[in-house]
């Protein structure tokens, strides 16, 4: 893997940083470094961490038994599922045929739109389906619905719901954990250290992967390596401190957007995981002395070529106030020749015999080259190829860089109050017992409307 920062820097890029502006900051980046070493939070030693691997491992027989396996989980118990299955087996997975797939449909429900939940159950057979319940806390509504859902429906065939459940849930607290020992359906422990968007790489992530086929172990080894580069003291040869203080540099001038681009579909959900890591980890109200700060730089993500043609027109020409990072590919797992028909055709001749693989990479190219003559900062991370080693770097670099710019905002990246609102709003309106009186406070401000017809 390569990190290419070329575009960031003063003269590639007018007013880009200088080294001199690393520089300054590369004792403060080196303590942050080393106090998030002496923290140790829980995702930084998961990968040397046996037992959570071990435990999914042992399921494998198990797991891989069933048809199709539905994850029921939200935010940080879904993206990280749906990114790793993304990249790491072929695209449109469920479609292919049982011979090649070999391995269990994997599903992840991660909403309670009925015409999305009612359209994956029916490609599902019950009788051969487990159901993965994840939910850290237990009490998110949308993912308690959609179990509640699944098991009407285990329950309505006469099937044994032990047979047909496993809850990936918090060793000790909440409602599933209680319901399982009640009931003998089997669990998986997340790290009580590790909140949702840090943890793809526990059971949350690894027993869907693990249950379609993807090496687990090398997602490990992958962020193992990585950790080494992450934990240098020296800045510039870290990537995770050196990206997070590029992009604090350039928050504190006001670059209020960071918008990842991927150049290939299969990485492009490895940049929806990245939009929950940083707009939930670094948004905040207030900094660690309590002071109001509303802080965070909003993560965007985009397609490339797709967006080229959505939203290039916009980091080239708006506001000068995003920091983009591309995701390149340099080796596709497959690869198209476009033919050499209407060799006459100017238009048309100058595609023939090149590899489509050429022509995304050569529009990649192209719009680097445009961004940085029109002076938007921007970077680049470099896959060689796709596979779980790689990923698994990609995933632990940008968690560890989460951590950085969490602390060079002096704000706690581990916690999301901003979310808890909303949910207890959900709880009052629906009903939740304790929640009556501020279901009437609610309801009286919800009643205040301004509607036009539209
Ligand atoms: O990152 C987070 O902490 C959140 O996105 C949670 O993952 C999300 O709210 C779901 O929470 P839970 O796993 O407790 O159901």
């Amino acid at each position: 893997m390569k990190f290419d920062f070329s575009n960031v820097f003063h003269p590639n890029i007018e007013n880009g940083l200088t080294e001199e502006e690393i520089n300054d900051q590369a004792n403060r980046v080196q303590d942050i470094v080393e106090t998030i070493k002496q923290n140790n939070p829980g995702f930084l030693s998961l990968p040397f961490t046996r037992v959570y691997i071990d435990r999914v491992l042992d399921l494998k027989t198990w797991i891989q038994s069933f048809e199709s396996v539905v994850v029921l989980g939200i935010g940080g118990s879904a993206l990280g599922n749906q990114a790793l299955q993304t990249a790491l087996n072929p695209l449109h997975y469920n479609a292919l045929s049982k011979e090649i797939r070999k391995t269990p449909k994997i599903f992840i429900l991660d909403n309670v739109d009925p015409d999305f939940i009612s359209s994956v159950l029916d490609q599902i057979d019950p009788k051969t389906t487990l159901f993965n319940v994840i939910s850290k806390s237990g009490t998110t509504a949308e993912a308690m619905a959609n179990y509640l859902v699944a098991r009407g429906i285990i329950e309505g065939y006469g099937l044994d719901p032990k047979k047909h459940f496993l809850f990936t849930t918090d060793p000790e607290k909440g409602i599933l954990k209680k319901l399982a020992e009640e009931e003998g359906i089997k669990t998986l422990d997340i790290p009580p250290s590790i909140g949702g968007r840090f943890s793809v790489l526990t059971p949350v992530g690894l027993l869907s992967a693990l249950a379609s086929g993807i090496d687990i172990i090398d997602l490990y080894n992958g962020a193992k390596e990585m950790h080494k580069r992450v934990t240098n003291p020296n800045i510039w040869e870290n990537p995770a401190a050196f990206n997070a203080l590029v992009h604090y540099l350039y928050y504190q001038k006001g670059y209020n957007i960071s918008v990842m681009m991927s150049y290939s579909n299969k990485l492009y959900l490895l940049a929806d995981w990245y939009r929950q890591l940083w707009a939930e980890s670094l948004g905040k109200k207030y900094n660690l002395k309590g002071e109001i700060v509303n802080v965070g730089q909003t993560p965007i993500k985009a397609l490339g070529t797709t967006d080229q043609h959505s939203q290039v027109q916009l980091y080239n020409e708006g506001p000068y106030d995003k920091v983009i990072t591309f995701i390149q590919l340099e080796n596709f797992e497959r690869n198209i020749k476009i033919p050499n028909i209407h060799c006459d055709l100017p238009e048309l001749s100058y595609l023939g015999g090149k590899n489509l693989s050429a022509l995304l990479n050569t529009e990649l190219a192209g719009t680097e080259y445009a961004l940085t003559e029109n002076n938007r900062p921007n970077l680049k991370v470099i896959f060689p190829q796709i596979n779980p080693f790689n990923v698994g770097q990609f995933i632990f670099a940008y968690e560890f860089q989460t951590a950085v710019m969490g602390n060079l905002l002096e704000i706690n990246p581990y916690d999301q109050p901003g979310v808890e609102l909303g949910k207890k709003v959900t709880y009052a309106l629906m009903g939740r017992k304790g929640y009556e009186d501020f279901s009437i406070e609610v309801e009286n401000k919800l009643k205040n409307k301004k509607q036009v017809t539209m």
